[in-house]
């Protein structure tokens, strides 16, 4: 029996080619880190001029520049979603964009409902739900005024089922999951796919410290490992090009299986 190792995985993702976003520009929020990060340098290697946005110059400057140094383009935008002013600032200076992914969130540690104080509430609402609301709000109509384009939502597992001590990180990312449905029905006629990535556990520089804590979880999982960033990226990149064309108001897991078994 052959058992998967790194190196096939490797092979795989090595095995992208070509440059089908060349002439769209992506606009990915949250991707001064983590998988926002990847999925810039993706949709760059695919040929988008890719902004990328967040709040921290220096790791926003370090992600354009890898973007450079493998022949990519990208510029950097500052942004603070956490509130309208932020976003509107953001959607002025990116200008037209064919390709929006409403990235950006706030990672919650889990903790009792009733230890959750007002302000995480608001603010996970802020980040996670109204931000990615104002800055589709702010952008689609003008992807549908030039003949169409695509947005990709970033869900999450745990928008999907239950978890204990997560329901408000849950609850935001199962909005996302609606606002793609009702965006895919708003958009949709007007040229605009609307679609969700829902990722499982995934390896990033924040999370990386927790999936030893996962793993007996991880094990009963048909991938048996935590994604990688680079992982979620490929599904954002193919729900953004031309091979989903007839793709509207789905949510394509990327969780190893999690969710499915
Ligand atoms: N990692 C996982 O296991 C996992 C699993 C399921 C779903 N997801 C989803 O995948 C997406 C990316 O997660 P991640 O793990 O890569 O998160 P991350 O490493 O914490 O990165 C979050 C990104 O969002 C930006 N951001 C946070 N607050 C912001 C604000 N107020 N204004 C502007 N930008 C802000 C951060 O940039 P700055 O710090 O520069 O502002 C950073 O680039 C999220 O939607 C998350 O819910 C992740």
């Amino acid at each position: 029996m052959h058992t998967r190792t790194d190196t096939d995985i490797d092979a795989h993702t090595d095995t992208r080619t070509g440059t089908p976003l060349a002439g769209r520009t992506a606009l990915v929020t949250g991707s001064t880190d983590g998988i926002g990060a990847a999925i810039a340098r993706t949709l760059a290697a695919r040929g988008a001029m890719v902004i990328v946005s967040g709040r921290s110059a220096e790791r926003g400057r370090d992600v354009v520049d890898a973007i450079a140094a493998a022949g990519g383009r990208a510029r950097f935008v500052r942004a603070d979603l956490a509130d309208g002013a932020g976003v509107r600032a953001l959607a002025e200076a990116a200008g037209p964009v064919d390709i929006l992914v409403n990235n950006a969130a706030m990672l919650i540690t889990p903790s009792p409902t009733a230890d959750v104080a007002e302000e995480l509430i608001d603010g996970a609402l802020a980040v996670n739900v109204k931000a990615a609301f104002l800055l589709t709000g702010l952008v689609a109509p003008g992807m549908a005024a030039r003949g169409g384009g695509a947005i990709v939502n970033l869900g999450s597992v745990n928008g999907l089922r239950g978890a204990a001590h997560s329901a408000l990180y849950s609850a935001t990312k199962a909005t996302v999951h609606s606002l793609t449905a009702s965006w895919a029905a708003e958009y949709g006629p007007r040229g605009v796919r609307v679609n969700t990535v829902a990722p499982g556990p995934t390896v990033t520089d924040k999370t990386v410290l927790l999936m030893d804590h996962i793993q007996p979880v991880l094990d009963r999982t048909p991938a048996g490992r935590a994604g990688r960033a680079e992982e979620v990226a490929a599904a954002v990149a193919f729900l953004a090009g031309d091979d989903a064309t007839h793709i509207h108001g789905a949510t394509l897991t990327v969780d190893g299986g999690l969710t499915a078994v």
